[in-house]
């Protein structure tokens, strides 16, 4: 296992119902540190930027517009095969599907209000962090 690094998202509906500090924990009791956080109001371009993989989705409308309804945390976590550990933590996409104890089981509303986004693999990792922060923003 090497130490990696991963992106984070978390969204607005656990901005919304002021969840931040107890998903950030989730991510701190699994080793992941927080080596870069910032809260922002995504644009519209920014979202769809973002989630341009997804823009043939049906979904793709409404997952812009949730993913800019209110503020989200970006954050880079590091630590010990932090991709994989960041997916095992966040739980399935569908909370239905999530293993008891994950972000998306104690705290998600549904697929689309899903709490947390994270990398799925080590390129996207590289890309999605690029997208939000320059390298001085990153402070391991
Ligand atoms: P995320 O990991 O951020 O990547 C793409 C997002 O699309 C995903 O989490 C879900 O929140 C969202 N998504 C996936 N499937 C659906 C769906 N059927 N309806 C609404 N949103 C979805």
């Amino acid at each position: 296992m090497a130490i990696e690094r991963t992106f984070s998202i978390i969204k607005p509906d656990a901005t919304k119902r002021n969840l931040t500090g107890k998903v950030v924990a989730k991510f701190e009791d699994a080793g992941l540190r927080v080596v870069a956080s910032k809260r922002i109001q995504m644009s519209q371009a920014q979202a769809e930027g973002f989630y341009a993989v997804h823009k043939d989705r049906p979904f793709f409308g409404e997952l812009v517009e949730f993913m800019i309804s209110e503020p989200v945390v970006v954050q880079v976590l590091e630590g010990e095969d932090a991709i994989a550990k960041n997916r095992e933590v966040m739980g399935a996409t569908n909370p239905a599907d999530a293993a008891e104890g994950t972000i998306r089981k104690e705290f998600a509303l549904s697929i689309g209000e899903n709490s947390v986004h994270g990398s799925d693999a080590p390129e996207t990792a590289a890309e999605e962090i690029k997208y939000f922060f320059n390298d001085d923003e990153i402070v391991g």
